[in-house]
């Protein structure tokens, strides 16, 4: 199945000069979704995941049905103030100003074999905030599986030393 053909392209979305790629679509075709979660979590065959790890909040719906999948736990790294239990936070740089993620302090194990499953790489900040957070706590970052990566953005200039995979690849 070409996934590529599901995902809907809405130019000038948030603001002009960008091609928004929605997966609105591709989530809500039953086929697609399947083959979508199917394909991420064959990615990880051989890797022993315990935990699959999903950045608020798209990171969620391709995280939680992989989890269940495989067989392994699902933890959630949230915007702060949205985690109600102790956590630890990282502060990362955006083109303006900063943003943070957070996760929960007892989430993951030391030694614990992680993969961070988003729904898109672009510049890459997200997920490099994400793997630091898992890495503060112990946590080994075995894989870094998206559907959609926007290659031209580079965000593997900022992953060296990370496993990346994606089902769709946007050369411009
Ligand atoms: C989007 C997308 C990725 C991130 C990728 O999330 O879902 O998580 O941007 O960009 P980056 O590689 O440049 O960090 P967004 O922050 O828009 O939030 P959302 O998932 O809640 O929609
Ligand atoms: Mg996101």
């Amino acid at each position: 199945m070409d996934l590529a053909k599901k995902i809907r392209e809405i130019q000038d979305f948030p603001k002009e000069g960008i091609n928004f790629k929605d997966i609105t679509t591709l989530l809500k075709d039953p086929q697609a979704f399947k083959y979508m979660i199917d394909q991420l979590s064959q990615q990880l065959e051989g890797l022993n995941v315990d935990i699959v790890v999903g950045p608020e909040s798209r990171g969620f719906l391709a995280g939680a049905p992989v989890a269940y999948k495989i067989g392994a736990g699902f933890v959630p790294v949230r915007k702060p103030g949205k985690l109600p239990a102790e956590t630890i936070r990282h502060e990362y740089q955006l083109e303006y100003g900063t943003d943070a993620l957070e996760i929960h302090r007892d989430a993951i194990q030391p030694g614990q074999k992680v993969a961070i499953l988003d729904d898109l790489l672009a510049t890459g900040g997200t997920v490099l905030a994400t793997a630091k957070l898992i890495e503060e706590l112990g946590g080994e970052v075995v894989s870094m599986n998206f559907l959609i990566e926007l290659a031209f953005l580079k965000g593997r200039d900022l992953l060296t030393n990370y496993n990346i995979k994606a089902l769709v690849t946007y050369d411009e």
